[in-house]
Order: structure tokens, then sequence, then C-alpha cells
């Protein structure tokens, strides 16, 4: 991508390019630059909020080792671990399972240096266990589960407009002191990719995450040559909707996404039905697409809660119940994120869905 931000003056910038530079440019980018995560920060995420969430991601992973019938090589790939919060729990819980601690190569896929650098301050552990990667060429043989926390909405989208049948794509632009969006014809190969999808039929708003399909590509690619799945956790909605979805965090407020540039997180909430469709179409089988709070429940985040409890003071107790509470209530993150698994298998009993 060669139009950047501090080039607006000259070149319009379409949203992806405008997303990805905000966030990623070498130098400047959000996540190059900042360790956003935590009280601190501007965002909290479930692995921040309680480390049961982590423990349960890390039982649902040894369940469904167990369901591929438990190889003896099992390869495991974080996508954007963030600050390393879950990936530091999941060990912790591997351990706990040598038999499956023994199979298991965990891989830790991330964009940013400095998040890299952070994560692995945080996760001591011996060096022939974890790897952290920026492509998946490593992961040869042995079925592999891919799995995301808040992982696909960090990653940049395109907007298009649909007038009287006619396609156009969002840009920027700066005028005088302002960046101002505008749109342009979009390109006949977007066009027809979005004419293609079911779930994109009769909107007239459409966001699409090209670039987020691009890395879908390369992880459905190793699935169907070594079986195994991917699981997304993330924000979203199941019918596909007129919405701009857009939206900046800075300090845990809302900011304008045109404003702090760099400084401020930007997402967007993922359409489960157009990702459904995306790995049909990529012939993977997929569950049902559950909430957090269904799929959290189903594995057991309960019952795990009254076992840590029988050990905790008044004052633990409670704050445990805050947090818990947190991640399962419909009006928090329970019914907002969602939790999709795709996957190559001949046993479709995973755990979690149905
Ligand atoms: C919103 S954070 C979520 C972090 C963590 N999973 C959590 O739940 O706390 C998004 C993470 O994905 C990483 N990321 C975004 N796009 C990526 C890409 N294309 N390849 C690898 N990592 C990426 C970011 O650097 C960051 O670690």
């Amino acid at each position: 991508m060669k139009t950047n931000i501090n080039n607006l003056n000259q070149k319009s910038i379409a949203v992806d390019e405008f997303f990805n530079n905000a966030l990623f440019d070498k130098k400047k980018g959000y996540y190059s630059t900042k360790n956003p995560f935590g009280k601190k920060g501007d965002f909290v995420t479930a692995p921040n909020i309680s480390d049961i969430f982590s423990e349960i991601i890390g039982i649902w992973i040894i369940s469904t080792w167990e369901k591929l019938g438990k190889p003896k090589k099992i390869n495991l790939v974080e996508l954007g671990p963030g600050d390393g919060s879950m990936a530091k729990i999941l060990v912790r819980t591997f351990k706990r399972f040598p038999k499956f601690y023994s199979s298991a190569y965990f891989f830790l896929y991330e964009k940013s240096d400095l998040l890299i650098k952070i994560q692995k301050k945080k996760i001591k552990i011996e060096s022939n266990k974890v790897f952290w990667i920026k492509d998946f060429k490593k992961i040869k043989n042995g079925p592999v589960i891919f799995f995301g926390n808040e992982f696909f909405d960090a990653i940049p989208i395109k907007q298009f407009q649909v007038q009287k049948g006619h396609y156009l794509e969002k840009f920027f632009r700066k005028s005088k002191y302002e960046i101002k969006e505008f749109y342009k014809k979009a390109k006949n190969s977007d066009e027809k990719k979005l004419r293609s999808f079911n779930s994109l039929k009769g909107l007239n708003f459409i966001e699409y995450p090209e670039l987020g399909f691009q890395e879908l590509d390369k992880i459905i690619k190793k699935i169907l040559l070594l079986s195994g799945g991917i699981l997304l956790i993330d924000y979203g909605y199941l019918q596909s909707q007129n919405l701009n979805t857009l939206q900046s965090i800075r300090k845990h407020k809302k900011n304008d996404i045109l404003k702090n540039i760099y400084k401020a997180d930007i997402t967007y909430l993922v359409n489960f039905n157009l990702l459904s469709e995306f790995f049909f179409r990529n012939n993977l089988k997929v569950k049902k697409v559950v909430t957090q709070k269904f799929f959290l429940e189903k594995m057991g985040i309960v019952e795990r809660a009254k076992i840590l409890k029988k050990n905790m003071n008044k004052l633990q107790v409670n704050n445990l119940e805050r947090r818990l509470h947190r991640l399962l209530d419909r009006k928090m993150m329970g019914d907002l994120f969602k939790v999709i698994f795709a996957f190559k298998s001949n046993n479709d009993d995973i755990l979690g869905f149905d």
C-alpha cells in the first residue's frame, strides 16, 4: 500500500489503507508503538478481564485435540496474541495435561514487533515448544488448530455503497484542515466479489474484510492440507446489515475515527454471516455461530468458577463474580461477542456449540 495518512494531502486513501496505516505503520502505527491493553491502556479484552476465559479456551483446545483422535503432534496457532495474557494461561493449563502437552507445538502469529517483545517477556517457556511466526511455513505436519480472540476485528476492512446497482468504494481525502470521506467507482474485480456473496445481497452499505479474507485464505489452505480448524471469537452480528460499524477507542472512550490517528484503536463489528459463507465456499464445515455466553457456559465456565471460589476469600469471590458477569452478561460481552468454528475433520462432535 503506497499511500499513507502522511501524504493524504496529495492523494486519497481507501478505508482499508487508512485503517491499516493507522494501526500498523512500521514507525507510527498504533500497534507498532503502543501496548493498548488493560486499565492503563485504551481497552480491555476478555483475557485481560479474567484468566478463567483463557483457561476455558485451553480446555476447549484440549477437547478438540481429543475429538481429532489425540494426534501425536498437534499445532496450535494463536492469531494476534496481544499482550500475551491468553498464551501465558494456555501454557499453564496445557502443562496440567502431560500427554497433550508433549504433543503440542504452540505458535504465536503476531504482526507487531513491539507486541512480540511484550509477549516474549510474559511467556517464559522452553524454546522448543513456543514459536513466534509471521507466516505458516513452519507448520508442515500434524493437524492444526488456529484460534484468535479479537483478531479478525483488528484487520482492516473496505467499505462500499451500492447506489441504484452501482458499487462505489469509500475513500478519505484531506480538504484544508479536515479529512473527508468520498466515494469512487469500485474496481470491477471488487464488484464481482461483492456480488458473489449471498449474505451481501440487497445491502446498500457493505463492509468487506478483503485483508481478513487474505489471512483466512492462508489459514484455510493449511487446514485443508493438514486437517483441524479455526476458532474465532469477536464482536459482531449474525444478520448482514447496512451499518457503518467502524469504531475507534481511546482511553476506554469512543473516539472520532479521524482524530487521534496512531493514538487510538480502530475496529469494526464482524459480519458472522459473511464469515460463515466464506468458510463454506472454501470447503470447510462450519459449526452454528453461538454467543460468547453460550460457548463459555457450554464449556463449563460456571462450574470452573465454583471450584476456584472454594479457595477464595469473600473479596476474591466478589471480584471473580464481577468479572464473570462482564464476560457473560447479555448486555455486556455475553451476546455481543460471537464464536465461530470452521474445520476439516471426520468428527463433527466439537464441544461448545450445541
Ligand atoms: C485487538 S488485539 C487482540 C489481542 C488479544 N488476542 C486479546 O484478546 O487480548 C489484535 C491483535 O491482533 C494482532 N494482529 C492484527 N492483525 C494481524 C495480522 N494481520 N497478523 C498478525 N497479527 C495481527 C495485533 O497486533 C494484536 O495483537
